[in-house]
């Protein structure tokens, strides 16, 4: 069987799909890995060591799809890429479901059956394809060391012989996998950190980090998680009271890592432009929700700008900002992933559709679009 990996086309994208070590695993499963020349450049990983992990590598995307049983990606592929795509060939990468309606019908047209990466369980079986947490994790860490590298003072205290230097005060809003981690690195740092998300089950992980926890505590937020451990949209009521509390605790702040998301919906605002402005000429907020509309209606996807002489961070996508090790994690996301689906003895795919890790994250199946998300 072949597999193909692709070279990102889109503007900004340095993450690839394979890395010359999974190409060594992915060989091992029995499988022929062709690799479109220069996809791993971004990531710093050069053709000739992808050939020497046994990988042969494409002139083009023509070249690499050809015939090709199993596709890698990391964004969706184009119409082009798509075209070029045997029936009955498996696509893996991530595919932006909720945004991008578009590309689920084309694939189901070529009759490819396509895999969301987003749309993986979060059961402990597939923590280790969980996409989202590997990339996440180091956004929150990333988040934070550009917070730091735009802020004009230092984070943690110092006490000199020229005098002493305050610790800064960083703000974590929304404490998933990027949150957890942008607290962690702003304590690393030696900032003083508080955080505050809608879920209970975060306060204990915030203060066992370290950080304070900041939240209206009454009976909604106590029942504010799904059973898959997700964030549901909270009352305006919740949100009047939460806002408040936070607008104190903002004008506090010079930093402020966002992270607050619920899947398939517009980004919550949990920063107004009032609160922008009690904030202190000077402070920096990176909205890691930028893509999917901001946490602070302030912010401008994909750039930095300066509003009320505060700093805003747009950056959408904050893990090819570390495209070395996102792509390492990434790409052992998709080996795990696809061990799963290829059977060891005979190396032949073995889509078993009962599987709930398959079923969870197949959007396309033999020329429909069968995901009940995507569905009506
Ligand atoms: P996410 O990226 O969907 O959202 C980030 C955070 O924003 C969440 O903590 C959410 O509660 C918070 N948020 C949403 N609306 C908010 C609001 N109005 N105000 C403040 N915060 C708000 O979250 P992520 O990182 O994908 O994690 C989602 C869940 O999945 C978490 O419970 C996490 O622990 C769990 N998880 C489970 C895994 C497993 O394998 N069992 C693996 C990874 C995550």
């Amino acid at each position: 069987m072949k597999l193909a990996v692709l070279k990102e086309r889109r503007d900004g994208e340095t993450r690839v799909a394979a890395s010359p070590d999974t190409v060594k695993k992915l060989k091992g499963l029995g499988l022929d890995v062709v690799v479109v020349a220069g996809a791993g450049a971004g990531a710093r990983m050069a053709d000739a060591d992808y050939q020497a992990a046994g990988a042969t590598i494409a002139a083009d995307d023509t070249a690499a799809l050809d015939g090709a049983d199993i596709v890698l990606g990391v964004r969706a592929p184009d119409a082009a890429e798509i075209a070029k795509m045997k029936k009955g060939a498996v696509l893996a990468a991530l595919l932006a479901p909720y945004t991008d309606k578009e590309t689920p019908a084309k694939l189901a047209a070529q009759g490819v059956d396509a895999f969301a990466m987003e749309f993986l369980p979060r059961i402990s079986r597939a923590q280790a394809m969980d996409v989202l947490s590997s990339q996440a994790n180091l956004a929150g860490y990333k988040a934070v060391i550009d917070a730091a590298a735009q802020f004009g003072r230092a984070m943690p205290m110092m006490m000199t012989a020229a005098g002493t230097i305050a610790p800064a005060r960083v703000l974590v809003m929304g404490v998933g996998v990027a949150g957890l981690q942008a607290i962690a690195t702003a304590r690393r740092l030696g900032a003083i950190v508080s955080a505050t998300d809608v879920r209970p089950a975060t306060k204990e992980q915030v203060e066992s980090l370290g950080g304070t926890f900041v939240a209206v505590m009454d009976d909604e937020f106590k029942n504010a998680q799904t059973a898959g451990g997700y964030a549901k949209e909270m009352s305006a009521e919740y949100q009047a009271k939460q806002a408040a509390l936070i607008a104190e605790t903002i004008k506090k702040q010079d930093i402020i890592i966002t992270t607050a998301l619920i899947p398939g919906r517009k980004a919550p605002v949990l920063v107004s432009e009032e609160m922008v402005k009690t904030m202190k000429p000077g402070s920096v907020i990176v909205d890691l929700a930028a893509e999917q509309g901001g946490n602070c209606p302030l912010t401008v996807a994909g750039e930095v700008v300066e509003r009320h002489g505060v700093t805003l961070m747009g950056y959408t996508n904050l893990p090819g900002r570390l495209a070395v090790d996102s792509s390492s994690l990434y790409a052992r996301n998709l080996l795990n992933f696809v061990t799963l689906i290829v059977d060891k003895k005979t190396g032949a795919l073995a889509l078993n559709w009962d599987d709930e890790i398959v079923k969870g994250a197949g959007v396309t199946r033999g020329g429909e679009v069968v995901h009940p998300a995507l569905k009506g």
